[in-house]
């Protein structure tokens, strides 16, 4: 299809739906950090260090979700691509992967500087806080860095591992994603479509090399 006849977000019910969708599903689990954080206050919330505590877990919430578009946005979908321009993904991955890249960052900064002893749900996230900072890295100081398209999408690959870390991490630790069955099973489809779209992934690159 040509760019001139490929429908704009704007001609197309299903694809306002679909972002209205995604704008929805980070709500959820911020309505329940929410619902738990107002019921914390006044007395804790009241010393900067527990609302730094409270805001990082935010921060972690929305990053993560954020980070599972980043997989959808690039999958080529083909029903994706129906309803929107593939040029319109990658600019809106690059957006968005920048958000949640940074979200994830101060997550993870805050939540090291408070209390800077490791244990293993905790040395995860690390291990994945890191490989995310190369991937990100390689994606956007490709041209500064002089790195091949071929070096920086390979170095870009590592995301597919950074998620499921993020997902063990966070079902080990996380207090929103353990306490409340709804953030739970909201994490536990992600981590399935995600799932799905790795086996697709690796399925598209057997069939490209062989
Ligand atoms: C949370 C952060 C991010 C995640 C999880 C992520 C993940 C991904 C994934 C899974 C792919 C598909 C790779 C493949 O299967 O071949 C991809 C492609 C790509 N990413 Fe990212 N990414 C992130 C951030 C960024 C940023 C910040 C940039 C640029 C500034 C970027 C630029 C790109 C580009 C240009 C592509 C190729 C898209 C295409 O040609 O279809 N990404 N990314
Ligand atoms: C230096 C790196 C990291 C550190 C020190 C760290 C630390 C923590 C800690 C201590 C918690 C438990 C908070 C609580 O509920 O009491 C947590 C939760 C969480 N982390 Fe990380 N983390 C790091 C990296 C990451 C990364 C890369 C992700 C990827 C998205 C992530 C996502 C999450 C999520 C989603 C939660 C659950 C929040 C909640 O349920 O309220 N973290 N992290």
């Amino acid at each position: 299809m040509t760019k001139e006849h490929k429908p704009s977000a704007g001609q197309k019910p299903a694809a306002v739906l679909l972002t209205l969708a995604a704008i929805l599903v980070p709500l959820l689990p911020l309505f329940f950090w929410l619902r738990e954080s107002l019921s914390l206050m006044p007395s804790p919330v009241e010393t900067p260090s527990f609302g730094l505590y409270l805001l990082a877990r935010a921060f972690a919430l929305i990053g993560f979700v954020l980070m599972f578009y980043q997989f959808i946005l690039t999958a080529r979908l083909p029903f994706l691509e129906k309803l929107f321009q593939r040029s319109r993904l990658v600019k809106r991955h690059r957006l968005l992967g920048r958000i949640g890249f940074s979200l994830i960052l101060l997550h993870g900064v805050i939540l090291l500087v408070q209390d800077l002893s490791l244990y293993s749900a905790k040395t995860l996230g690390l291990i994945a806080l890191i490989l995310l900072t190369i991937t990100v890295a390689a994606a956007s100081l490709a041209k500064p860095l002089k790195l091949s398209v071929k070096t920086w999408r390979t170095v870009h690959l590592a995301a597919y591992v950074v998620f499921p870390l993020a997902f063990i991490h966070a079902l080990s630790l996380g207090s929103t994603v353990l306490g409340y069955r709804p953030v739970y099973w909201l994490f536990v489809l992600l981590s399935v479509i995600y799932f799905l779209i790795l086996l697709r992934r690796i399925v598209r690159g057997i069939r490209k090399t062989g």
